[in-house]
């Protein structure tokens, strides 16, 4: 398939000022002159942030890590998960239509797509809401049909189930991602058959559900406040430079760590305190001249 850039552009891409100070911890991930390894990372928090990957967006991203614009524009075209052309303000609807999705009913589920969404994929809906596509296996196999809305997977599907589903997010709403048979996970439907001592005790969904919830996750894109920005990778070349601070450098990072993965929304402010990092990233190392002078 042959994936252009949209004939229709805006004028101009910048980061949010958390998105900027994300993105430059990424970079100073890379040693000096491999900052175009961050190409991937930055294209898609670009994505994140816009819905679609946009010229300026990625020539901004080109910028920064100081590569030819056909470099960046060759990443962005090459990988299918770049949305080169404008997604619905809501949510962008990736249906899986690999083996175990389609015998389990993803032609239907697309069928409901085209109904309420669009005839043809990677089209906005007349209510500028909603787009859809189909894409290739995303790894949720044994929950297929199953689809990708916004930023969660939806699982289990069935036509009607998808159908209420774009209703309420329609609405407003943002359903809880996950199973949408009743299954907790993975396991048969009429419930585990070994291991069932790790049914005790568990919380109301799985692991990627409960978080989904416990961070409030909404169909906003990313501006880069959602979650601590943290660089543990800083903080560890500061301690090796200083003999005998590694092991307190060390212990610092990992609280502000697990306090961040535990407590995600309150701890934002502690968690950078905490972390040496974080001041690392507002003075990136003197290497990256082109870097933060272009960014
Ligand atoms: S086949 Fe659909 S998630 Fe794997």
């Amino acid at each position: 398939m042959l994936r252009r850039l949209h004939p229709v552009q805006p004028d101009s891409f910048a980061f949010t000022p958390a998105n900027l100070e994300w993105a430059k911890g990424q970079i100073s991930k890379y040693p000096e002159g491999r900052q175009a390894s961050a190409i991937i990372p930055l294209l898609w928090r670009a994505q994140e942030q816009e819905g679609w990957l946009t010229r300026k967006a990625i020539e901004t991203v080109a910028d920064m890590l100081g590569m030819a614009y056909i470099r960046a524009l060759e990443v962005a075209t090459f990988y299918f998960m770049f949305q080169l052309q404008p997604v619905g303000s809501v949510a962008h609807i990736q249906i899986c239509g690999t083996t175990s999705c389609m015998i389990c009913g993803a032609e239907e589920l697309i069928a409901v797509c085209k109904e309420l969404v669009a005839k043809t994929p990677h089209t906005i809906s007349a209510d500028g809401k909603f787009s859809w596509e189909e894409v290739e296996c995303m790894g949720a196999c044994a929950n297929a049909p199953m689809a990708q809305i916004g930023k969660d997977y939806y699982e289990d599907l069935t036509a009607e189930k998808l159908r209420a589903l774009i209703g309420r997010f329609s609405k407003g709403e943002v359903p809880v991602p996950g199973p949408q048979n009743g299954r907790y996970a993975a396991e048969p439907l009429s419930g585990l058959t070994s291991l069932k001592d790790f049914e005790s005790g568990r919380k109301a969904h799985n692991a990627s559900a409960q978080l989904a919830v416990d961070i409030g996750d909404t169909v906003k894109r990313i501006d880069g406040t959602e979650v601590p920005i943290l660089t543990p990778w800083l903080g560890k070349a500061k301690a090796a430079a200083k003999p005998g601070a590694k092991a307190a450098a060390g212990a610092s990072v990992a609280v502000a760590e697990a306090d961040a993965v535990a407590k995600p929304k309150r701890t934002v402010k502690k968690a950078e305190a905490e972390a040496p990092a974080e001041a690392a990233v507002k003075k990136p190392r003197a290497t990256k001249k082109k870097t933060e002078g272009e960014a």
